[in-house]
């Protein structure tokens, strides 16, 4: 049933609010703290994670890298499932493996699961369908209360995994003394006000449908992002290919300089993913080496960015001002909508696209 709307990814984008506010009621103990389901994992006893995983999925982990990283101070290494499972990696002791799954079928990422058996100290898993293969293999499995999605380009399900790994991280963070208890209540009101910012961010439909309808008339689009919005401009890059069959690639923005910039004319539309953070002059000046080249920006940023860096842009999108920490998860709402309207404005499947299943349970 797609309650009313075209597709059921559109479904999907809309109902974020609602199923994210079920993650959070899910992970959010009455005491206001964060409860992970037993066993739960002793983060003093874990020196390093490796975190493993394909596609959405995967940008989901590596967006968690530069959080655990940065927050909680704990090394992480991410790789894609179908790489890490033949390159037979050492795992260090005390290390955790932490595998990322919509259906929790993932062929790749379920005979890396099972690399790890016995050699990681423990095996997580945050997945969506509970009694999935993967979901029973671990120690300890998260679910992320998603609800069935039923659009094969993942939607709800990357904002609930992100929102699941941030609710690991900050406990990590805390246990492991890297945050105090006012920091972690910080932390978690910033999570509570998510929902209310996507719905915000979803109020931008109609600014965003606008530069999707330029983007359609691309034959290739760059993304760019710096820090924690680099995993995202992957994101953003992987739903527009996957659905509207434009050739999208993403850079961290520092690379452009090395190579991809000669690719920049009139005719490649950049999307430019970039709060008003600390890293946000940074990306500006790598937005305005593109224009400099005539190459057409469209930068998703908040109001104070958009007054200071959108002059000359093709376009702008404007999302509300949030808490850094959790910008990643309310930036994946412009990359879903704009890979969405690009793909209704060429006519593609939206739910069905080409040449993909939603569950890809054959390497
Ligand atoms: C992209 C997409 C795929 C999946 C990937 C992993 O929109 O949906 O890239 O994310 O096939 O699937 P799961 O999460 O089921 O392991």
């Amino acid at each position: 049933d797609k309650a009313g709307h075209k597709h059921f990814m559109a479904k999907e984008i809309a109902e974020q609010p609602t199923v994210l506010g079920h993650t959070l009621a899910n992970y959010l103990g009455s005491d206001g703290q964060i409860t992970l389901p037993d066993p739960g994992i002793d983060f003093t006893k874990i020196d390093r994670l490796t975190m493993v995983a394909c596609g959405t999925a995967y940008l989901a982990c590596l967006t968690a890298k530069y959080w655990f990283e940065q927050i909680a101070r704990i090394p992480v290494e991410v790789d894609v499932a179908s790489e890490f499972r033949y390159r037979e990696p050492p795992i260090p002791s005390r290390t955790a493996a932490i595998f990322v799954s919509q259906s929790g079928e993932t062929a790749d990422t379920l005979a890396a699961l099972r690399y790890c058996e016995g050699k990681a100290d423990k095996i997580v898993s945050v997945i969506n369908v509970p009694e999935s293969s993967i979901a029973r293999e671990s120690d300890l499995a998260l679910p992320i209360h998603a609800g069935i999605e039923v659009g094969v380009a993942s939607t709800k399900a990357f904002t609930c995994q992100l929102t699941v790994l941030l609710m690991m991280v900050l406990k990590a963070a805390h246990v492991r003394g890297e945050i105090s208890d006012d920091q972690l209540a910080d932390h978690i009101s910033s999570l509570r006000g998510v929902p209310a910012l996507i719905n915000t961010a979803l109020e931008q439909n109609k600014a965003i449908r606008t530069a999707a309808r330029k983007l359609s008339e691309a034959r290739d689009v760059l993304f760019l992002g710096r820090g924690q919005m680099y995993p995202l401009a992957h994101e953003g890059a992987l739903k527009l290919k996957e659905i509207s069959y434009i050739h999208a690639e993403a850079y961290a923005s520092g690379e452009l300089k090395h190579g991809p910039i000669a690719l920049i004319d009139k005719h490649v539309p950049v999307v430019v993913l970039a709060p008003k953070d600390s890293l946000f002059d940074k990306t500006v000046s790598n937005m305005q080496e593109v224009m400099a080249r005539k190459g057409k920006v469209v930068l998703v940023s908040d109001a104070k960015g958009l007054a200071e860096a959108s002059e000359g842009v093709w376009a702008s999108i404007e999302m509300p001002e949030s808490p850094d920490i959790v910008a990643p998860i309310l930036y994946a709402i412009p990359a879903q909508l704009l890979a969405y309207h690009t793909a209704v404005a060429k006519g593609t499947d939206v739910d069905q696209p080409r040449n993909l299943a939603k569950s890809v349970t054959v390497e």
